[in-house]
């Protein structure tokens, strides 16, 4: 068995999840359509070693930690197949803050079974290494794939048909991605129960799933036809949507700062005045500008000067998650 490194990038959904069919299986209850990110960066070593009696976690230099044993039940899945039993030291790092809205669950749970899967020469399609990493992460199923991807929610209850399709390369419609990073502390309300919470209190969560599929639509005619407009104007009402029904569950949950609404008008102000960009924001205050290249420069400027934002990092859009080396 080998030790295997390899990469993967965070996905932002312009469509968005929120909310489970099946939270063993971690189902997601509606689709959604995500880019996938190329300067942000997991990257995982996964070493299976018979003297280990469990699984081991290694996380931007901290051993064990809650996500210990989420990697391991990661790592059961691709063991059963295998039908193997040895365990793994994983060591795993992010190039960003963790657990802070920027989505290392989607990179992280990626890059893990990508490199699992090399480990342990499995060389399963790329359709069931989404499936496989969906139930480590219901976005990670779609950092497996590079560029435009979308995610399906299925049907069946085993989840097989639960994965991500790539729809557009990167370098087809090669857009730039702004993140204004609010604060790099984890955040108080992980997805997980935000969903579940949502999912039992929210007034409005059937509306929301029953809408989902018009979303879907819209972003991918939008992607066929290269219309930023329209990518824009879905993109922002199914965020706003989301965050609308976070904030109806009871009790409410608010993921947003102070300077995660400035940057809201700020974006707003700038499409107002003609220039091709839009917002989008997960489930942490960090603000997400999407824009064509040539707009960076006014998007800086818009956020540079918004009161309390720590950090402004560009990005284009990635590649899927991929084997960097292995022995
Ligand atoms: O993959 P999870 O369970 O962390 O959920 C992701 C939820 C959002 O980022 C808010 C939306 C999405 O589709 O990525």
């Amino acid at each position: 068995m080998k030790n295997v490194t390899a990469t993967a990038h965070p996905n932002i959904a312009l469509v968005k999840y929120w909310g489970k069919r099946d939270t063993a299986l971690n189902l997601p209850a509606v689709g959604s359509l995500s880019i996938t990110l190329d300067t942000l960066e997991t990257t995982t070593r996964v070493e299976f070693d018979d003297t280990l009696d469990v699984d081991r976690l290694e996380l931007d230099g901290v051993t064990g930690g809650a996500g210990e044993s989420r990697v391991s039940a990661c790592l059961d899945l691709l063991r059963d197949i295998a039908g193997a039993d040895t365990r793994a030291r994983v060591v795993s790092s992010n190039n960003f803050p963790t657990g802070a809205g920027l989505a290392s669950s989607a990179s992280g749970f990626a890059a893990l079974v990508v490199a699992a899967d090399a480990a342990l020469d499995l060389g399963l399609p790329p359709a069931r290494l989404s499936e496989l990493a969906r139930r480590g992460s219901g976005s990670a199923a779609r950092s497996i794939f590079g560029g435009f991807v979308e995610m399906h929610h299925g049907r069946r209850t085993d989840g097989a048909d639960c994965i991500a399709e790539p729809l557009l390369p990167a370098s087809e419609w090669p857009l730039a991605v702004t993140v204004g990073i609010v604060s790099k502390a984890a955040k108080a309300v992980g997805s997980t129960d935000g969903m579940e919470l949502t999912r039992e209190t929210s007034p409005y969560y059937s509306a929301w799933v029953d809408n989902a599929e018009t979303d879907l639509q819209a972003a991918r005619s939008a992607l066929d036809t290269r219309d930023f407009e329209k990518l824009a104007d879905v993109s922002e009402h199914s965020c706003l949507k989301m965050h609308a029904l976070a904030m109806s569950a009871n009790p409410g949950l608010m993921y947003w700062q102070a300077p995660t609404v400035a940057g809201i008008n700020r974006v707003r102000a700038l499409r107002r005045a003609g220039h091709a960009v839009f917002f989008t924001i997960d489930a942490g205050p960090q603000l997400k500008v999407v824009s064509l290249p040539g707009e960076l420069p006014a998007v800086r400027d818009a956020l540079t000067t918004i009161d309390g934002l720590q950090e402004i990092v560009h990005t284009g859009l990635g590649e899927g998650a991929r084997v960097v080396a292995g022995s």
